[in-house]
């Protein structure tokens, strides 16, 4: 990899100190929690992921994290190969991979500079990952590269406006005069993380055909996890206690965090 700029290797020293869902970890290797957690709070990704779909495909991931969905294209026989910017979460997933009997492609590399040839994949699969990388547009610009024409994009990037943004937005934007977008790109995990509208989503799919989009609820949408570290006082306990989630889940769909998004590369 060439050297890395200063604002990307903040992003990777986050998620080196962190890697994705240690949260959901009962043990430090219990990988079968973290899945259990993962798939139980965000059902969804099975109908989006598709696994099963890959069978003898070439598949990349981009931004593995802690491996579970990685796992998921080895167990469904693509040919999978995956990427991410942290040596911890590789090798977190490496392990999860190992343990399941699993041999392995992964391999530390930024998604702005993929470490692949051009036309080389059916399928291109990125899950909560290119919005945290300082240019969002190369991450798109480099999945497109290396999908052969007619393969598959699917990508999930955090959404504007969320329910998570609002309350990152009440908690720190609010008295501080910073806009809901600025309060998540300040606070919201990795510094720097970014959030697309629909329309926005279109045109940094340029390139791209048969473009769908789906918005539907992260778990912090819902407070559907603990509190972290930065909310463990009595006031926001009552707040996750009283949080109208069913109220939320009927009428507040548009507001999701996650933007599920899937598209084809041109010919
Ligand atoms: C929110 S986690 C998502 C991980 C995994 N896809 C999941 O759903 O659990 C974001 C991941 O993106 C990775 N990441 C951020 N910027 C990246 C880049 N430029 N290239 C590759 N990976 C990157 C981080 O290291 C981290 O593992």
């Amino acid at each position: 990899m060439n050297p890395i700029a200063p604002q990307k290797e903040e992003v990777r020293k986050f998620w080196n100190a962190d890697p994705c869902g240690t949260r959901y970890l009962e043990g430090k290797e219990d990988f079968d929690a973290h899945a259990r957690a993962r798939y139980a709070r965000e059902p969804y990704i099975f109908d989006f992921a598709q696994f099963q779909s890959a069978r003898g495909l070439k598949v990349l991931e981009i931004g593995v994290g802690m491996g579970a969905d990685y796992l998921e294209w080895l167990k469904a026989e693509a040919q999978a190969s995956g990427v991410d910017l942290s040596a911890a979460s590789i090798e977190r997933s490496r392990q999860r991979c190992e343990q399941a009997g699993y041999q392995t492609d992964l391999r530390v590399a930024d998604a702005e500079q993929l470490p692949f040839p051009d036309d080389s994949f059916d399928l291109v699969y990125s899950y909560g990952v290119m919005h945290h990388s300082p240019n969002t547009p190369q991450c798109i610009r480099e999945a497109r590269r290396v999908l052969k024409p007619g393969g598959q994009a699917r990508i999930m990037v955090y959404h504007h406006p969320s329910i998570t943004g609002a309350m990152l937005w009440l908690r720190y934007g609010f008295l501080r005069g910073k806009s809901l977008r600025q309060s998540v790109f300040d606070h919201l995990e990795s510094p720097g993380t970014k959030t697309y509208t629909c329309d926005q989503v279109q045109q940094l799919l340029d390139g791209f055909r048969d473009l769908e989009m789906r918005v539907v609820f992260s778990p912090g949408d819902l407070l559907l996890h603990q509190p972290s570290e930065r909310f463990q006082s009595g006031f926001y306990r009552l707040v996750w206690k009283l949080f109208p989630r069913a109220l939320v889940r009927q009428f507040g769909r548009r507001w999701g965090l996650f933007l599920l998004i899937t598209a084809t590369k041109a010919s």
